[in-house]
């Protein structure tokens, strides 16, 4: 097998005495999806922004991110702008935030190109146009000269796809980039995002908070509550025999067709800091588990973090 493109090792991210990232570990390979799901706290966000080193300044980040064989979390400062944004792109959840409105969007789309690979303008909005073309933008000439206020959201997030793919980045993070769009534009972005690990052998990072979507796309989850990876494995095995009582409630929060969802009982903030986070909402929690801290075990190709299992 490849190396991988990707290695986290023991990642975590603290704020004071809080580790709202914990030991968090695994890898990526070329042409994969890693999916990250966890409802709202989880630590996803942080875990994405650990990887391009742009977690609040009053955070302390530990462990090794090992990208094409150097630690992320050593480089120089001044040489992660190499990486940022070039090697590694973020899409993030808001694509409105991602432009300046005064600026027209296709200027926005090809100044990394003028700026840092030197392409002369009309190779870069030929690059440009194109690009636009291939992630569904109609009429790109126009959408091009158009300003970012003059494009609907999914129109904005399908430009700074673009973005990432103009880029060359060899690892896209895309934090929750169809949760702000309705569901027929998000099945369309999401078939653009595999579409492009798959035609340009690239790998990608995707989070959400909703299983069925990282479902959809990824090939390898990881299921996070309160900072920890409890379950990680391969998609098929984890939807269809989860191990974990979070991923187990997770799974069946899916609403089917016509339902509404279904929340897990209790909430997501609720985290019992010593013994297993999950505790307080698991419904086989038993006295070890507000006492001591459950080890990741390995059964077949699966993590799991659970005295139980
Ligand atoms: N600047 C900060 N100071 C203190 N705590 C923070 C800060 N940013 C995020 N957190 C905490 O880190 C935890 C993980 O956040 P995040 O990674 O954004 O979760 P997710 O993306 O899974 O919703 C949350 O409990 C959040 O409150
Ligand atoms: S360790 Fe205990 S509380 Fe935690 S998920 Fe397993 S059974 Fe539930
Ligand atoms: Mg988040």
């Amino acid at each position: 097998m490849q190396e991988p493109i990707l290695t986290v090792k023991n990642l975590s991210v603290s704020f004071s005495d809080k580790k709202v990232v914990d030991s968090v570990s695994f890898s990526i390979h070329r042409k994969e999806v890693l999916g990250i799901v966890g409802e709202s706290g989880s630590g996803k966000t942080m875990t994405a922004l650990s990887i391009l080193r742009l977690t609040p300044p009053n955070s302390k980040v530990e462990g090794e991110i090992i990208f094409e064989g150097r630690d992320i979390l050593k480089i120089p400062e001044k040489e992660i702008d190499k990486i940022r944004g070039k090697k590694i792109s973020l899409i993030l959840q808001n694509p409105h935030s991602a432009f300046n409105p005064v600026l027209k969007v296709g200027y926005q789309v090809i100044e990394p190109l003028i700026i840092h690979n030197r392409t002369p303008k009309s190779e870069a909005k030929k690059m440009a146009v194109n690009v636009f073309r291939s992630v569904g933008i109609p009429e790109p000439e126009i959408r091009f000269n158009s300003y970012p206020h003059e494009l609907s959201g999914g129109m904005k997030q399908r430009a700074v796809i673009s973005i990432s793919i103009l880029s060359g980045a060899e690892l896209i993070i895309a934090d929750e980039p169809t949760t702000a769009l309705d569901p027929t534009i998000q099945s369309q972005i999401l078939k653009i995002l595999r579409n492009l690990v798959d035609s340009k052998s690239i790998s990608m990072i995707f989070i959400s908070h909703d299983i069925s979507v990282v479902a959809w796309i990824s090939d390898k989850i990881a299921v996070m509550y309160g900072g920890w990876i409890v379950e990680m494995g391969e998609t098929y095995e984890v939807l269809h025999n989860p191990l974990h009582p979070y991923t187990k409630a997770l799974i069946a929060s899916i609403p089917h067709q016509g339902e509404k969802a279904k929340p897990i009982p209790g909430s997501p903030l609720d985290i019992h800091w010593k013994g297993c986070r999950f505790a307080k909402r698991c419904p086989l929690a038993q006295s070890i588990c507000f006492e001591q801290t459950p080890q990741d075990k390995y059964i077949n190709r699966r993590k799991v973090k659970c005295f139980l299992v």
